[in-house]
């Protein structure tokens, strides 16, 4: 059976909803960019040199050895500049022109959803395309491939570091200001490619379907929030994610 048939039912229900609702709010995870050919963070090929991500992307790691840490990103970058979005980021894209009231939020810090041309998007982890000085703390954009290693503040010449947020940090906060607001009023909630283990993104949509919103989950594998989802959609974010808007412009 494709997989246009196998989700038949769950599609058409959930187009239905999308259909009749106000605010839908999505939260993508690494699971969106893998086919975009960048590898996700667990399961099979997420490892780079045997380092598990909490071991690189700590103040900790950075402090001890912010060579290896820099190697990992830049490592990371090069992927991400010859990465093109895909058919379920421009999905998406088709989305938000099509729900009155849309807010993407992403883990990601790859910056796809933004190239696909999703216009209100949430990036909670920040940009790997940012860098931030650990001396005097200004922010730029930082788009070179290669990166010298170690970069360098060209206004003070301090250590420039990553400007994500890493383990043991706090997100910032006007950005979860806006995530919580966009939380508490959703209607629908998808949850795509995300394994759901890394607060407080692992609890976002715990938290909506607290205010009633209901869940729907993209993925072709479980996750910790599969049993609570109204709608669960196994599969690739590239291939389910356009047939949902398909089925959504069938009901309009
Ligand atoms: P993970 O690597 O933990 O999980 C990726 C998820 O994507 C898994 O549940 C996979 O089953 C799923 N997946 C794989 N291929 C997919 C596809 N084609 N379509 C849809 N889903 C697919 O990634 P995240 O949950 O995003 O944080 O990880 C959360 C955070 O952990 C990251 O933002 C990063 C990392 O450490 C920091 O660096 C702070």
């Amino acid at each position: 059976m494709d997989k246009k048939a196998e989700l038949h039912p769950v599609l058409v229900n959930l187009s239905r909803l999308l259909q009749q609702v106000e605010r839908v709010v999505v939260l993508t995870g690494a699971g969106i960019s893998h086919e975009s050919g960048i590898p996700t963070f667990r399961g099979p090929g997420g490892l780079w040199r045997n380092f598990r991500p909490e071991d690189l992307a700590t103040p900790q790691a950075f402090a001890r050895d912010p060579h290896l840490v820099w190697e990992w990103y830049d490592w990371r970058r090069g992927l991400i500049s010859r990465a093109e979005p895909h058919a379920g980021h421009r999905a998406l894209v088709r989305l938000e022109e099509m729900v009155p009231e849309f807010t993407l939020i992403t883990q990601n810090v790859d910056g796809l959803h933004a190239r696909a041309g999703s216009r209100r998007v949430l990036e909670v982890h920040g940009s790997i395309w940012e860098v931030r000085c650990t001396a005097c703390g200004l922010v730029r954009e930082d788009r070179r491939v290669p990166l010298p290693l170690l970069p360098r503040c060209q206004a003070c010449g301090g250590l420039l570091r990553p400007n994500v947020v890493w383990f043991g940090e706090s997100l910032d906060s006007g950005v979860l200001e806006a995530v919580h607001l966009a939380l508490k009023q959703a209607q629908v909630m998808l949850v795509v490619g995300t394994s759901a283990v890394v607060q407080p993104a692992a609890s976002f949509a715990l938290w909506a379907r607290q205010s009633g919103a209901k869940l729907a989950e993209i993925n072709p594998d479980p996750t910790p929030l599969t049993s609570v989802c109204d709608f669960v959609l196994p599969g690739k974010a590239g291939e389910v994610l356009p047939l949902l808007v398909e089925a959504l412009a069938e009901e309009a």
